[in-house]
């Protein structure tokens, strides 16, 4: 893996401004080699500036018929809950970027926690990448071009709570996990997909993190207790976008 790569900045406002241009940069390179653009979403308080950003002032700038959107994490709500991590990102741009119905890739929460997340590894399957060489294994899911991640005050990313299994043998798994009053019950990525990633974009911010993100940051490794470490791309880059506040104990 490369060496993470850590940018602060002021406040929320550059920092998903960053995080809009770089999904920008690296959609035109993806569609331009792969003819395709990968891009798995998060869910959370976070992300929704950054979501704001690309349904209006970037809106133009993205080929959308070539832009295909995941999910890293989903609650087990329906759809259209204030809760579901779709539902958020179908109101704060998918809604008004004209993205083609069937490039948008959601967890089908109206199924069992365990066979929404089957259905779903069945969908990854369905864009996962050849093997480059006749070497290579082939793989059951995508290498999502940009994966977007959050990551709470207890150290979990996606859905991969402290405490939980670091061995993951499945691309997708059903979980339960208990954060601030949020959802409980959970369908998320495992590292085994999410490590695949070309990009793994964290995005951190006030000063509850702080602690928390210089341990996930430092050198003593605990992936158990601190799931935001088990993120480590065998291929790719990982780059942390965090405020001043939540940078504040690095
Ligand atoms: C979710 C997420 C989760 C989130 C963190 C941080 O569904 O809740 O995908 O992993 O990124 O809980 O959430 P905030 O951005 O609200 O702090």
């Amino acid at each position: 893996m490369n060496n993470p790569v850590l940018k602060t900045f002021a406040d929320i406002e550059p920092l998903s401004q960053w995080a809009a241009r770089k999904i920008v940069e690296a959609s035109r390179a993806s569609i331009s080699t792969r003819g395709r653009f990968l891009l798995a979403l998060n869910g959370g308080g976070t992300p929704r500036r950054l979501f704001e950003l690309l349904g209006s002032d970037f809106r133009g700038q993205m080929d959308w018929s070539r832009t295909h959107v995941f999910w890293g994490d989903e609650r087990c709500v329906p759809p259209d809950d204030e809760e579901s991590n779709y539902g958020q990102a179908r109101e704060m741009f998918l809604n008004r970027v004209g993205i083609p119905e069937p490039n948008v890739h959601r967890v089908k929460t109206e199924l069992e926690p365990a066979e929404a997340a089957r259905e779903y590894s069945l969908v990854l399957k369905r864009f996962a990448s050849p093997p480059q060489s006749a070497a290579d294994l082939p793989i059951e899911w995508p290498r999502f071009d940009i994966v977007l991640l959050g990551m709470g005050e207890d150290g979990h990313t996606a859905s991969l709570f402290p405490g939980s299994s670091v061995d993951s043998t499945e691309p997708v798994t059903a979980v339960t996990g208990h954060y601030q009053g949020r959802p409980a019950n959970r369908v998320t990525l495992t590292p085994l997909a999410l490590n695949s990633a070309r990009t793994i974009l964290f995005m951190v911010t006030g000063e509850s993190k702080a602690e928390t993100l210089s341990r996930v940051l430092g050198e003593a490794r605990d992936p158990k207790l601190l799931p935001a470490q088990r993120i480590e791309p065998k291929d790719g880059e990982v780059i942390w976008l965090v405020d001043r506040a939540a940078a504040g104990k690095l």
